[in-house]
């Protein structure tokens, strides 16, 4: 879905569809880089990291499989307590591989710094985290980020995964929701 069909339900857009084609490969290069010689295991959180997931995965030269987690944080309303449960768990053992979780975006941090620690207590050689986007909050918790796509402002943003009740995750660029549209 491209901006102008929901040109009037954003305000702005902050991540052009040229720009997250061009910042993914360049994640991707670091990436192989890295792991130049071996294989990753590439971790996704549904539902938000599929966009992000499907191109930073082509993207890659080195070899690399998929698997992903559903995950939803106990909270009252829209505050997130930190306590998170596991909705889907991989579908394989990770013990010794090398495991990049893919995220759409660190807002509190806190769901990637449970799902770290998550995958590092299962024995897992190496773990990773790239994430497409950062918010400022993110700041202020210890979260283990090795790549970040574009730090973005605390507003609300849409596009690319990302959601408002499930709309717009296929908008192709990512935009601040307009207000009118959530109050
Ligand atoms: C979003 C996002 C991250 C998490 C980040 O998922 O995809 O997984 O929140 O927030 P945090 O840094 O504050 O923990 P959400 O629960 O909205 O599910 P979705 O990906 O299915 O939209």
């Amino acid at each position: 879905m491209n901006l102008e069909s929901v040109k009037n339900q954003i305000t702005k857009v902050l991540v052009t569809e040229e720009q997250i084609v061009g910042r993914v490969a360049e994640l991707a290069a670091e990436i192989d880089a890295k792991y130049a010689g071996k294989e990753v295991l590439l971790v996704g959180v549904l539902k938000g990291a599929v966009m992000f997931m499907a191109d930073l995965s082509r993207a890659l030269q080195i070899p690399s499989t998929m698997d992903w987690m559903a995950l939803s944080s106990y909270g009252s309303g829209t505050v997130s307590s930190g306590v998170i449960r596991i909705l889907k768990d991989l579908d394989a053992e990770i013990h010794g591989k090398h495991v990049i979780i893919v995220e759409d975006i660190i807002d509190s941090g806190l769901t990637l710094s449970w799902l770290a620690g998550t995958l590092e207590s299962r024995g897992a050689a190496s773990v990773d985290v790239v994430a497409f986007l950062r918010k400022p909050d993110a700041a202020k918790v210890d979260v283990p980020v090795w790549l970040v796509g574009f730090d973005i402002p605390n507003e609300f943003v849409v596009g690319y995964g990302l959601d408002y009740n499930e709309h717009y995750r296929t908008l192709n660029c990512v935009a601040v929701l307009d207000p009118k549209v959530y109050s």
